[in-house]
């Protein structure tokens, strides 16, 4: 921006000398322009707008005469009313007359004649001689009031930064002008374009709006507007579909069939009156249909478009505008002065201070766009109220002994507080109000603008929407804007392209969630200990099962733990009286106390079947049954061999035999058995020791609490009880059809056979179910496998003890080997 006014800048030092003396004779006191005083204050308004620039080929002053634009002139008026009634306050400044300067600011880069004019003191810019020295000769303008738009204040205001004299903008809204080390004496008494933004973001999700078009102007103030909306809606679910500069070259007719092609219904139009007012006409010309448009303050009070023909057809027009204010006794100066007429009788002009405006009536003027009047009225009064303090004026007098420099003026502005029209005019430390809120308006149906809410940002934030108010062109209901249609609960968004609005729905799997008010965009495990059905938008927790002691089942097999001990006492008990009768004897005599106490000891893993499983429990539920076990099935194989074998082996390898009779061979199997056992228990379970498992995979909506058999640990353990059992059941086979009665063999297969044909029940239960009561059936093969040696191999024993003591002599057993013997030898 400044280096394309670098030339002009020169161009307007050239003309600048010739100019200055004309002005300083000039007749003045009949301009509008102009109003002597002991102090002034500079205004420029752009009541003219040169927009096309002609080429000169020597310098030229510019030329302001059209258009006049009837707001500025509106907004010029305010500030000599302002200053006037200042003047003619006896408190704000008594015995001290303020007067004004103002320009016409008719073109953003070639007003430097009129800048310069302000600067100059005396008809001469005086610069800074040496660092930290005041000016000797003091300026009459101590501060100015404007310029109007971003653009115009970005290409003068460097040049009163110089000598820090305040400028008070009414109208540059760019955040730029916020950074005070590039802007030191810049203050405003309009919000920053930030505050704006802030409420048409608020008012875009308010509606729920997500899909929209951002329109701005090519300018300071447009693309600052662009920069912040782009920033502001970073985190939100709002979407740029559509963004477009505004200038002279842009196609409207392209434009608006392009924001149809993306169906996009709410266009935000942050641009300047003209360009908002050229944008309107051409979409009601062009018959764009069924939009909201959200008017910036710039032109949401528009005095011409809501009365418009045809403005109904395009859609729904909300708008965030600047509070109306209306300022006391400045109607009747527009009256009284229009009445006068004068402005085409006052002498001679500086270039740009002069106006046509014989034909305009007071109407006119009272009844354009209010905006920005306020904001001239309280710059006018910010002034005089900081020079009021500069020059401590007190009651009836001020201090004239006092010289006041710009930069006075611009300390006491900065610590502004005081009172006007009910509002309490304070700065912050940027220079931006804090004063002033913003109202939310509608155009309505009858062509007149309605407030239907306001935003404030001070003293706090508070926001009000009435819905009610508003007639949408849908006939009540709020219309949408969105590029896919929200997914249905517990669907999780999938991106389509650049824009996050745009998306396929895609359901959550089993096991996940998405989480509606956080992001919509992903679908979240669950917790191990929680548990959701596809589609969910939470987790539930997940039951945790296990069987407890007093569960039925288990207080029954626990029952049948206990008689089961009970049972193998009275056995052992039977057992030992008649420890002497052969039946004893032939089914192991010493050997069936140990089996006995084997197998008491492997019932105790039965009770650690329940409750909920610790370390403690998972190791207690499998190394009692897998030890003791392992020593029962030992002593079966060294029965089931000696029954069969030990002939043959007598008669085949006497050797052998009598090594085995020495060295007692049936209990150095059974001991190297039990030492192995143990041996492969305790590496196996110091390597990887049972630990309690949560079983989440079976069944989704429960824990079931259970140990994990580790496969590591157990393996060693359970192929040596494998391999016994095999070893046993081959044995015990061979000698099936050795003699009745005397025929522990066949005891011995039927038993193995049972333990066989439980343990493969419960392996085929345990593949098809793995609910709670998998302990419960675990516990019960461990139970039954217990119970086939004592039902099967020691009860039919105690009955011939008891019942069949005939049977129970040496003679029977005897005559039974007799019979067998001729039988074999036939
Ligand atoms: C200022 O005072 C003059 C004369 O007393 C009066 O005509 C004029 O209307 C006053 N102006 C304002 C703005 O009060
Ligand atoms: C007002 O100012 C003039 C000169 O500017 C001075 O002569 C006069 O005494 C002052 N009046 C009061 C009341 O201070
Ligand atoms: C402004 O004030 C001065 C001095 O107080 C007075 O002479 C002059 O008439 C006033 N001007 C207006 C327009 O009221
Ligand atoms: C302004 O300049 C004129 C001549 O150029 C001179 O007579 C006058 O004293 C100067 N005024 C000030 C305040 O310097
Ligand atoms: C301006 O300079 C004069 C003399 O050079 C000095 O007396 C005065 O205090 C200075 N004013 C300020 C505000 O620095
Ligand atoms: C504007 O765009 C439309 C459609 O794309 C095209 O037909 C028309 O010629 C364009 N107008 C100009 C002035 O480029
Ligand atoms: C605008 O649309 C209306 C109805 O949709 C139609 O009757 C009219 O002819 C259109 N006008 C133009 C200029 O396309
Ligand atoms: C202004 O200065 C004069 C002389 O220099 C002095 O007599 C007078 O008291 C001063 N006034 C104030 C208000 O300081
Ligand atoms: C502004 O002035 C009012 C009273 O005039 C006072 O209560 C308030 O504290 C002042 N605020 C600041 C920030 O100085
Ligand atoms: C999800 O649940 C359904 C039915 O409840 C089931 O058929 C499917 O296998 C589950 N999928 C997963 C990944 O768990
Ligand atoms: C969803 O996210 C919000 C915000 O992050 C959080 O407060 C809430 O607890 C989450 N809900 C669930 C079910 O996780
Ligand atoms: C299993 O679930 C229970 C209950 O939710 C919990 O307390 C325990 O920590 C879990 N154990 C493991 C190993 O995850």
């Amino acid at each position: 921006m400044m280096t394309t006014t670098m030339p002009n800048f020169l161009l307007s030092l050239c003309i600048l000398e010739s100019l200055l003396h004309a002005f300083t004779e000039v007749n003045v006191q009949a301009s509008e322009f102009q109003l002597e005083g002991d102090y002034l204050v500079g205004g420029l308004f752009d009541i003219h707008h040169v927009s096309t620039l002609v080429y000169h080929d020597r310098p030229e002053a510019i030329d302001c005469s059209s258009p006049l634009f009837l707001s500025s002139y509106r907004r010029f008026q305010v500030m000599r009313f302002s200053v006037e009634e200042i003047n003619n306050s006896t408190e704000l400044l008594p015995n001290v007359s303020l007067g004004y300067e103002i320009f016409d600011h008719c073109s953003d880069i070639q007003n430097f004649p009129a800048t310069l004019n302000l600067i100059s003191v005396n008809g001469s810019i005086q610069p800074w001689s040496e660092p930290h020295k005041n000016l000797s000769r003091v300026s009459k303008v101590i501060a100015v009031v404007g310029p109007f738009s971003s653009t115009e204040t970005l290409t003068v205001a460097p040049l009163f930064m110089m000598n820090l004299i305040p400028i008070v903008s009414y109208g540059a809204a760019s955040s730029a002008f916020s950074e005070k080390s590039k802007f030191p004496s810049f203050l405003r008494t309009v919000h920053s374009n930030k505050n704006i933004i802030e409420v048409i973001v608020n008012i875009i999700l308010h509606f729920n709006w997500r899909w929209v078009a951002f329109l701005n102007s090519d300018d300071e103030f447009g693309i600052d507007g662009l920069e912040l909306f782009i920033k502001r809606t970073e985190n939100t679910d709002i979407c740029m579909a559509y963004i477009k500069l505004l200038n002279d070259n842009v196609n409207y007719t392209r434009m608006f069939k392009q924001i149809e092609a993306q169906k996009i219904n709410i266009i935000i139009v942050f641009a300047p009156k003209r360009t908002a007012e050229a944008l309107i006409e051409s979409a009601i010309r062009l018959n764009v249909t069924n939009k909201v448009w959200v008017a910036g303050d710039t032109w949401s009070l528009n005095e011409k478009l809501p009365k418009e023909k045809g403005i109904r057809n395009i859609g729904t027009v909300l708008g965030v505008s600047q509070p109306v204010v209306a300022i006391p006794g400045f109607n009747d100066f527009i009256y009284s002065s229009k009445s006068w007429n004068d402005c085409e009788n006052a002498g001679q002009k500086f270039c740009n201070e002069f106006c046509n405006s014989s034909s305009l009536s007071a109407e006119d003027i009272v009844f354009i766009d209010p905006s920005f009047s306020f904001p001239v009225y309280s710059a006018v009064h910010s002034v005089a109220n900081a020079l009021h303090n500069v020059l401590q004026c007190g009651v009836g007098k001020c201090n004239s002994n006092i010289t006041v420099y710009p930069h006075m003026v611009l300390a006491e502005l900065k610590k502004s507080n005081f009172t006007l029209l009910n509002q309490s005019i304070q700065f912050d430390e940027n220079g931006n109000p804090k004063f002033g809120r913003y109202s939310i308006v509608f155009w309505n149906h009858s062509g007149a603008i309605e407030e239907i809410g306001f935003y404030t940002f001070f003293p706090s934030i508070n926001y009000v929407i009435d819905n009610n108010k508003i007639q949408w062109y849908t006939d009540g209901k709020v219309p949408s804007s969105q590029c896919s249609r929200e997914c249905p609960k517990g669907y999780a968004k999938r991106q389509n392209g650049i824009h996050k609005c745009c998306f396929a729905c895609e359901i959550c799997p089993n096991g996940t969630f998405v989480n509606s008010t956080d992001d919509h965009y992903k679908c979240v495990n669950c917790k191990d200990t929680e548990w959701s059905a596809e589609g969910s938008t939470s987790c539930s927790l997940r039951v945790v099962e296990y069987i407890p002691f007093t569960d039925i089942g288990a207080i029954l097999i626990m029952c049948g733990a206990w008689s089961f001990i009970g049972l193998t006492i009275a056995t052992s008990v039977l057992l030992a009286i008649n420890y002497n009768t052969p039946v004893v004897r032939s089914a192991g005599g010493p050997m069936c106390f140990l089996i006995l106490s084997c197998l008491t000891l492997s019932s105790l893993s039965v009770f650690f079947y329940f409750d909920k499983p610790t370390e403690c429990f998972c190791i207690l539920r499998s190394l009692p049954f897998i030890l003791f076990y392992s020593v029962c099935l030992a002593c079966f194989v060294v029965r089931s061999f000696q029954i069969v074998c030990i002939f043959k082996m007598a008669a085949k390898f006497p050797m052998l035999y009598s090594w085995w009779m020495k060295y007692h061979g049936q209990w150095l199997l059974i001991t190297g058995t039990f030492v192995t056992q143990a041996l492969l228990l305790l590496i196996g379970y110091s390597c990887g020791p049972p630990k309690p498992y949560n079983e989440t995979l079976w069944y989704p909506e429960k824990i079931i609490l259970s140990c994990e058999i580790g496969l590591k640990a157990n393996s060693g353990p359970v192929i040596l009880l494998l391999f016994l059992a095999c070893l046993c059941f081959i044995f015990s086979y061979m000698g099936k059809n050795l003699p009745k009665n005397y025929n522990e063999a066949e005891a011995i297969t039927f038993c193995l056979f049972l333990l066989i044909l439980t343990w493969i029940i419960f392996a085929t239960v345990y593949m098809l179910y793995r609910g709670k009561h998998i302990q419960t059936v675990n516990a019960l093969a461990v139970l039954s496998s217990l119970y086939s040696f004592l039902l099967w191999y020691f009860l039919p024993k105690c009955y011939i003890i008891i019942f069949q003591s005939q049977k129970n002599t040496q003679q029977y057993f005897q005559g039974l080997i007799q019979n067998y013997t001729k039988t074999i030898s036939q």
